[in-house]
């Protein structure tokens, strides 16, 4: 049966990434039909809104969303409207995997990390504001049921796909009240999980960032508040090939959204530079979800053939072909 899904092609190199994931998949020939939702800048130039209620009505019914990057204004202007859609369909996970891609010359070759980024609370709740002309004060919220069920979902997945190291990270030390709860209660969650894992542990986020730069093969599985996993996360896009190769998932009980971790990159739009990879592995991993688990490795075969030649790969991969010529190999290599 088709089953249709909510794509969302965002700002900037939205178009040109989301449109590369629907000439693949449309070669697979997998069975989706795509129902476009428009939202960001150019639908708030419009509608007055960056997130109209048709986008998050498209979400709820076809339960399944494909979305490419949506800029958000710095200091001043409208909210980010990544956060306003994770918060709004109480999508709470923000699963980033990293994973090292044959054909590439990377500082590793061996990375295979999975972040788990608590999405809807900490710092990003954006409850901040003025106090007077000259301070601000914005305030961090951490709570039980939030933590507990990013924990267990975490602990969930790293069981299912047979992980054996699960690290929580945080700066307890300091936030002792809110990343002290986040730690508390991993390890009242990792209770249930003692037996499946080789190692549960937690490191401090400042240690946590320079280990992994140095020594990433010591870790396997993160947990993190929102704000270190946004940071964490784009650090181990950089040991894998940059912010080009990194894709994510937003999990909520019965809802599911797979985005790149990367932004709009403005400067790339509609100049066939952008790496669409990012978007075509989040594409893939929601393939797997969805069920359609053969397509999924047609798609990483494919995906792997192209890298393998410089002629077929992107710029920030030392490449030289541009997104459609990438895509075109993909296409042509699948199996
Ligand atoms: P960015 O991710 O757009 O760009 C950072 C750097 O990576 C730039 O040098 C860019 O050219 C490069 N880059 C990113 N994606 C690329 C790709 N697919 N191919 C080749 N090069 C790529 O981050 P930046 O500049 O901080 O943010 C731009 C806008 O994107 C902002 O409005 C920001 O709020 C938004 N943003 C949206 C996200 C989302 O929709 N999930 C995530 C991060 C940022």
């Amino acid at each position: 049966m088709t089953k249709t899904v909510t794509l969302i092609p965002g700002d900037g190199i939205g178009t040109d990434v989301t449109n590369s994931v629907k000439e693949v998949i449309k070669a697979l020939g997998t069975d989706i039909e795509w129902e476009v939702a428009e939202a960001g800048e150019k639908v708030m130039e419009e509608k007055g809104t960056p997130l109209p209620e048709d986008v998050l009505e498209s979400v709820r019914r076809n339960k399944v969303a494909l979305k490419g990057p949506l800029t958000t204004p710095v200091g001043t202007g409208f909210r980010s409207v990544n956060v306003a859609l994770r918060k709004e369909l109480d999508l709470y996970a923000n699963v980033r995997p990293n994973l090292s891609l044959p054909g590439l010359d990377l500082r590793y070759n061996d990375i295979d990390l999975i972040i788990f980024r608590e999405n809807t609370e900490d710092l990003y709740a954006g409850v901040e504001h003025r106090v007077g002309k000259h301070a601000a004060e914005s305030i961090k919220i951490i709570t039980r049921e939030g933590t507990e069920r990013i924990c267990r979902l975490a602990f969930e997945q790293a069981k299912e796909l047979g992980r054996k190291h699960v690290t929580v990270v945080h700066k307890a030390n300091i936030m002792k009240f809110t990343d002290g709860l986040f730690v508390d209660v991993f390890y009242e969650v990792a209770k249930d999980y003692e037996n499946d894992f080789e190692e549960i542990d937690d490191r401090i986020v400042d240690n946590m960032s320079m280990q992994l730069v140095m020594k990433p093969e010591l870790y396997d599985v993160m947990v993190c508040p929102n704000l270190y996993g946004d940071i964490l996360s784009d650090l181990c896009a950089g040991l894998t090939g940059g912010l080009g190769v990194a894709p994510g998932a937003n999990i909520g009980d019965d809802l599911a959204l797979f985005e790149p971790v990367h932004g709009s990159a403005p400067k790339y739009a509609g100049q066939n530079r952008a790496n669409p990879l990012a978007t075509l592995l989040s594409a893939k991993n929601m393939l797997d979800y969805m069920g359609h688990e053969e397509d999924a490795s047609r798609m990483q075969a494919g995906i792997e053939a192209a890298l393998r030649s410089p002629e077929t790969r992107t710029k920030d991969l030392g490449g030289t072909a541009g997104t459609k010529e990438f895509t075109q190999a993909i296409v042509s290599n699948l199996p």
